[in-house]
């Protein structure tokens, strides 16, 4: 009972250490890019610049080129495509690293037609 119990718990606690450290192994800004669908025109009745400079810019720098911690990727220049499945990965907790909590509480309020045009936006700064 008590061997069980303890290899139970055992088990438990390395498939923690194991998935909460790092979830970000979907996408890494160059791999799978061929097998994401191309993503729809940005609505161009949303702002997508002041929508960045106001929610994003503090952390990912004025033209997206600030690094961001642990991955040292910048925002610019990354596809559309990848951008958005990083953003909605954020939103539904499947990507990221040890800070994607921070980033989660940035991106959740965002629509997916406000996803899509701050992608476009940050993937043609580059
Ligand atoms: C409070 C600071 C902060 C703000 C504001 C912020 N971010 Fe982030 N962002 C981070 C951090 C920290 C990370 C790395 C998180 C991790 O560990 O996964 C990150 C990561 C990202 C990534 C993943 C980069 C990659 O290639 O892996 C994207 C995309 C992103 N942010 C987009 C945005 C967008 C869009 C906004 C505005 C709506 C925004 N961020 C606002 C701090 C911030």
């Amino acid at each position: 009972m008590t061997r069980i119990t303890i290899l139970t718990i055992t088990i438990i606690f390395v498939g923690l250490v194991f998935f909460s450290n790092d979830i970000k192994d979907i996408y890494d800004g160059t791999q799978k890019i061929s097998s994401l669908p191309k993503a729809e025109a940005a609505d161009p009745s949303i702002d997508a610049r002041s929508l960045y400079n106001n929610k994003c810019m503090k952390c990912h720098g004025k033209m997206g080129t600030q690094k961001v911690p642990a991955t040292g990727l910048e925002l610019a220049g990354q596809s559309k495509e990848v951008l958005m499945e990083k953003i909605n990965g954020y939103k539904e907790l499947r990507y990221g690293g040890k800070l994607r909590g921070v980033m989660s509480s940035q991106v959740s309020g965002l629509t997916p037609k406000e996803v899509n045009a701050i992608s476009e936006y940050l993937s043609k700064l580059k």
